[in-house]
């Protein structure tokens, strides 16, 4: 049943690109529009949307940040994003205009399904982006958008997660299109662009020996640090718990431009530190002041592994490693850098001979708050 891999998760990572193609599938119109039919919130209901909240835990929380950065830009519209176990407790501010959009891949997670109750008392609307037919956390929502990774069985989530982004992009590029487009000819790009990562996630998979191997030499660290600016951000912090879970390594997820207010001090000889650099194509500032970052860690000795578009040669000189992806556009690049950090942390788990699929303590679905 694991169809000839070690390890449910390596089947899972395998997967991601039909899981995306699937979560794509008849979702998009050949004009360049998003159908959601399938989720009941009428075009009223989304025009009178004026705050966004996301709530999630975990690896669906990591896909909530990134949402964030594509709502905001593409709508406008205010989107805040909170850890499910946090919010109901601070009293958030909610009404009939606010949209909260809680993510779950079991759709059981109890911290999501509480923060989803206590939205809905506040009269708030709530759509669900889940992968689990009829689970819970749907059933209690106004609307579902349901992704279409298949079960996954790892506990470690991986193609839930690609698939997750998928879904926040639909409904940050619906709700963008329902109200009326500021950045019409970026967002047109972008739905054509949604339809290559397929293409391009098979690239990244048949080029990740070297991250295998460079996964083996590094297991023996005691810590890994990875940083990122903008989305890159958000993919750091999932790297570096994908690490912690699977392996049980102290790993850290910073957002590049806090490194000098104090994680620098972090630094080693020979401390590994994994960086996201985003498209010089995209947001070329935001591209040169992260190899700006790379250099202050490189120059207090840390050893480090770049995650880059292909062809951006700017990073070379300060890279000790490069890891190639194909050049997507700046807010979809999470679909393609999180996944040399999913293989990375199998495959350090692996070399540690952990049970990579059941790592210690944890459970797949969290059913307790
Ligand atoms: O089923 P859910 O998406 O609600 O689960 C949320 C988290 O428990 C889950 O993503 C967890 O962080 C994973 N083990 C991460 O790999």
């Amino acid at each position: 049943e694991k169809g000839g891999y070690d390890y449910f998760m390596l089947k899972e990572i395998a997967e991601q690109p039909q899981a995306v193609a699937d979560t794509l599938l008849g979702r998009l119109t050949e004009t360049g529009e998003i159908l959601l039919d399938e989720v009941r919130l009428s075009d009223q209901d989304l025009r009178d949307v004026d705050k966004v909240f996301i709530v999630a835990c975990g690896t669906a929380y990591h896909a909530g940040l990134v949402a964030k950065y594509a709502i905001e830009h593409w709508t406008r519209i205010p989107c805040e994003v909170e850890l499910a176990s946090e919010f109901r407790y601070r009293d958030p501010v909610l009404d009939r205009s606010t949209l909260v959009v809680a993510i779950s891949q079991s759709g059981e997670t109890m911290d999501t399904l509480m923060a989803l109750r206590h939205a809905k008392e506040q009269k708030a609307r709530v759509l669900a982006i889940c992968n689990t037919n009829g689970s819970t956390i749907p059933r209690e929502s106004d609307a579902v958008l349901y992704t279409h990774s298949g079960p996954e069985i790892a506990v470690a989530s991986t193609k839930a997660f690609l698939t997750q982004l998928v879904a926040c992009y639909l409904i940050g590029l619906h709700l963008a299109q329902v109200r009326g487009v500021k950045y019409a000819d970026e967002v047109a790009a972008v739905v054509d662009q949604l339809q290559e990562v397929p293409d391009k996630l098979r690239t990244v998979l048949a080029a990740m020996e070297p991250v295998r191997q460079l996964a083996r030499d590094l297991s023996t660290a005691g810590t890994v640090l990875f940083i990122g600016r903008h989305v890159g951000y958000p993919v750091a912090l999932e790297g570096a718990l994908k690490l912690k879970e699977l392996a049980y390594m102290h790993a850290e997820g910073f957002a590049a431009g806090e490194l000098k207010h104090g994680p620098i001090a972090l630094i080693d000889k020979g401390t590994p530190v994994i960086c996201v650099v985003p498209s010089p194509a995209g947001r070329g500032m935001l591209r040169d002041k992260i190899v700006s970052n790379i250099q202050e860690v490189r120059a207090r000795g840390a050893r480090t592994i770049v995650i880059a578009e292909e062809g951006d040669e700017a990073v070379l000189p300060f890279a000790d490693h490069v890891i190639y992806v194909p050049r997507t556009p700046t807010l979809l690049a999470p679909l393609v850098t999180s996944v040399p950090l999913q293989v990375f942390a199998c495959a350090v788990a692996d070399a540690r001979g952990h049970d990579v699929d059941q790592p210690r303590n944890l459970a797949k679905s969290v059913t307790v708050e």
